[in-house]
């Protein structure tokens, strides 16, 4: 039997550990308050340096910052305290350790997105849905979606056939309709012409003031979201008064295991549309691009391209599929350069849950943090003449946390094989059978948000026949 007394020792070394344990969480927060806060400048009062940083290219704000401050620079944008940072190593600390940085959106952007979208959580409910994307995004899942895939950018590419277009505007209808078929599976072509026409209006509103108010972009793209998630709720109760197994997203969605409500289904399907379309969109735009004012890696694209294409007529198979994908190397490494050189996501945003120490310096709770991928990807430590489009750099592997066009850490990018695979199809018919030239202003970005070249990229299509 223990006696009093044992009790009373246990009770005090007890009590002992734990004001132990509380100094010395004490000694280290207010160690860390006293930390030197990253060298940069905030700008004027509230607005900080969000006018110097939006009345120029980003790009060149972060350049010149960096020059000046190192690779870890504070500033104050859009009314946030904020952390600039642009070594491969920050980048991946911030990225990955997501209980001390979470992801921070403005709150318009959450409620027309679907507040339970995958982007805005952390914890459970995201490993739930992330496996969940990650189950029907895989390769072994998209492997049996090639022929569909190529059938809609067949379809789209004889509708250019001849004409003036402007690349970024057809893209998008390409990715979006292959969204749909990830999401919808077979069945995409039913809803297609009412998901775009509420996902059109719901994007115009998507950059607007957001101000509720009858009238505004704001109110119609509010209104277009809610009869979005009607949409899929009409296809949710459908799929449920039959039996059949689907193998798109929305099945993987509905799955009974995965406990999901039908708001949070729509918020994520409007979500993963979102995340798919206007991205893939962007860097087949700039893959056109570069193609055309680089003649030789276009021509080796097409020889890569035309081998394919003989080596299926000789063994009259029809159609592509996932095993001529994986030969297709050099056009792989044609869309890893444009992933890198075009750097369509800039930056992204997180924030920090406590305060954190990184390298001497304090990052303070609440403040957000943006990993530069763009200055990462455009650094010369990084890349040898980074301005330089050149697909063989890719000949061979970056060095470690230097080339993240999908992210990293848990939010990394679940659809990047299926990013890839819609583009290599794509470029396989647009290389093989036709031509183009581009039209207007050549050089020029704009950021709408995603970096895109001039006016969305005026071309004109023909057919080599
Ligand atoms: C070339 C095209 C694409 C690029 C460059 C891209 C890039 C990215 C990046 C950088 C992130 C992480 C953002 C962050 O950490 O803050 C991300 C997340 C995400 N992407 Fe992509 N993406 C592309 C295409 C796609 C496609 C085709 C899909 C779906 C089919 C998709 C679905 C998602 C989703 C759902 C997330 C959120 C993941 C999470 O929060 O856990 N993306 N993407």
């Amino acid at each position: 039997m223990e006696g009093p007394s044992t009790m009373f020792s246990l009770f005090a070394s007890f009590l002992f550990i734990f004001v132990l344990f509380k100094t010395f969480i004490k000694f280290l927060v207010s160690k860390r308050q006293h930390l030197p806060l990253p060298p940069g400048s905030m700008g004027y009062p509230y607005i900080g340096e969000t006018f110097q940083m939006y009345s120029q290219d980003p790009n060149v704000f972060f350049a010149t910052k960096i020059k000046r401050y190192g690779s870890m620079f504070k500033s104050h944008i859009l009314g946030c305290p904020c952390v600039m940072i642009s070594s491969p190593e920050a980048a991946k600390f911030v990225l990955n350790k997501s209980h001390l940085f979470k992801p921070t959106f403005p709150a318009s952007k959450e409620r027309m997105l679907g507040k339970q979208a995958i982007f805005f959580h952390q914890g459970e409910y995201h490993s739930n849905l992330r496996r969940l994307v990650l189950r029907t995004f895989m390769p072994e899942a998209i492997k049996n979606i090639v022929p569909s895939i190529e059938s809609i950018a067949q379809d789209c590419i004889k509708s250019w056939e001849g004409r003036e277009i402007t690349t970024f505007l057809e893209m998008k209808t390409f990715t979006f309709n292959v969204a749909l078929l990830s999401i919808f599976g077979k069945e995409e072509v039913l809803y297609r012409d009412d998901l775009k026409r509420c996902y059109y209006t719901l994007e115009k509103g998507y950059n607007s003031m957001p101000i509720n108010l009858l009238g505004t972009l704001f109110h119609k793209a509010m209104k277009a979201r809610k009869e979005l998630a009607q949409i899929v709720a009409q296809i949710i109760s459908r799929r449920r008064q039959g039996n059949q197994d689907y193998k798109d997203l929305l099945g993987s969605f509905m799955e009974e295991k995965a406990g999901l409500t039908d708001e949070q289904i729509a918020d994520n399907v409007i979500g993963v549309i979102f995340a798919a379309r206007d991205t893939t969109a962007s860097v087949l735009t700039w893959i056109v691009k570069y193609l055309c004012e680089n003649p030789s890696v276009l021509q080796a694209v097409t020889e890569e391209q035309e081998s394919i294409l003989k080596s299926k007529k000789e063994n009259e198979e029809k159609g592509l599929n996932w095993e001529d994908a994986k030969k297709m190397q050099i056009t792989s490494r044609v869309i890893q350069e444009t992933l890198r050189v075009a750097s369509i996501l800039s930056f992204t945003f997180r924030e920090a849950v406590e305060d954190v120490e990184y390298q001497g310096h304090l990052i303070p709770k609440g403040w957000k943090v943006l990993p530069l991928f763009r200055n990462i990807h455009h650094s010369p430590d990084n890349f040898k003449e980074p301005e330089k489009f050149d697909p063989s750099r890719f000949e061979a592997a970056p060095k470690p946390n230097t080339f993240m066009p999908f992210g990293s850490g848990i939010h990394a990018c679940p659809g990047n094989e299926l990013a890839k695979l819609e583009m290599l199809v794509l470029l396989h018919h647009l290389t093989t059978k036709y031509r183009w030239s581009m039209e207007g202003a050549k050089n020029g970005i704009q950021y709408g948000p995603f970096a895109l070249p001039q006016n969305g990229l005026p071309i004109t299509l023909y057919s080599k026949n």
